[in-house]
């Protein structure tokens, strides 16, 4: 039997999507009914780049499951500082634990991985590329906050050129009904053409803006804000030009519409004040606990076990 592996969030159907919603949902609902279901299982978590929320929510989401973990958190901790390729890594790994969690600089490495392995792989981040678990985390966070997707119109605002999180969650939501996108960021950090095409194929009404002012949140269901992408910048002089183009704090809140969710994979650099964090529309943290439940999913999913 082959693994299934989760590159991308088009590797899991719109309805395989839905149950593993509600299995984080059942998951958050009744934690003790499944503290027991990954006794005796191993989670592998190779971090080639730096992470705070995604390893930390895997290895939650594993140890709520009655599983454990190991892994390493820096390519400087791994056999990588000797040259050693991803293939090579994952094969070993395979004998070592039942699932692995990869986040990795280069664009593609989880997938070059998966091919060699023998256990489930799951792209944690690859580059600029893609970030499915980010997605699905976003995914749960809006239906718990609006109940359904369909209808939705989602504005994303920052470095949505390096932004992976924007990329998966474009590429998510646009299987949904009704859906329609407003695309803000500076000139030079607009979504790829890739992404763009898609949409274009699709037929999904979207935007292009620069301002992120009163005309451009009006009618936003969801403002899912990202900072500008540090270590993606070829130059430093670019990245300080770029990186306080957008602040959202509350003077700029004000004139948001009421029921207007604030998102945010963070970490959070200046883009949104922390005086927002009071705001009953502030949902970043929220969004960050979503991340443990749906990982628990993912996990059972790939391994099997529901
Ligand atoms: C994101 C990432 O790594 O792409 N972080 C995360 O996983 N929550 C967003 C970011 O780093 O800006």
């Amino acid at each position: 039997m082959h693994p299934r592996h989760l590159m991308s969030p088009l590797d899991l159907s719109v309805e395989e999507l839905d149950t593993m919603m509600d299995l984080a949902d059942d998951i958050r609902s009744h934690p003790e009914k499944y503290a027991h279901a990954c006794d005796g299982k191993r989670l592998a978590t190779l971090f080639y780049e730096p992470s705070t929320r995604t390893r930390l929510s895997f290895e939650a989401a594993m140890m709520n499951l009655g599983g454990t973990v190991l892994g390493f958190s820096s390519a400087d901790n791994s056999s990588a500082a000797k040259g050693e390729s991803v293939s090579d890594t994952i094969r070993v790994v395979s004998c070592y634990a039942d699932i692995a969690a990869m986040r990795h600089p280069k664009e593609g490495a989880p997938l070059v991985a998966s091919m060699k392995s023998l256990i489930p792989v799951i792209n944690a981040g690859d580059g600029g590329h893609q970030h499915p678990t980010q997605t699905l985390t976003d995914l749960l966070t809006i239906r718990s906050l609006k109940g359904h997707f369909e209808g939705l119109t989602i504005g994303l605002c920052g470095d949505l050129k390096f932004g992976r999180t924007v990329h998966s969650l474009i590429t998510a939501l646009s299987r949904y009904h009704n859906i329609q996108f407003c695309l803000i960021s500076p000139p030079e950090l607009r979504v790829p053409s890739y992404v763009i095409e898609e949409l274009k194929e699709k037929g999904i009404p979207y935007a292009e803006v620069v301002r992120l002012d009163e005309d451009t949140m009006k009618g936003l269901d969801i403002l899912y804000m990202t900072r500008v992408q540090k270590e993606r910048f070829f130059n430093e002089e670019d990245y300080i030009r770029m990186k306080d183009f957008y602040i959202l704090d509350r003077e700029k809140l004000a004139q948001a519409p009421k029921d207007m969710y604030i998102m945010h994979p963070l970490p959070r650099v200046n883009e949104i004040s922390v005086e927002v964090d009071d705001d009953p529309r502030a949902q970043y943290f929220f969004q960050a606990q979503c991340g443990v439940y749906i990982r628990s999913a993912l996990i059972l999913t790939l391994l099997g076990l529901v």
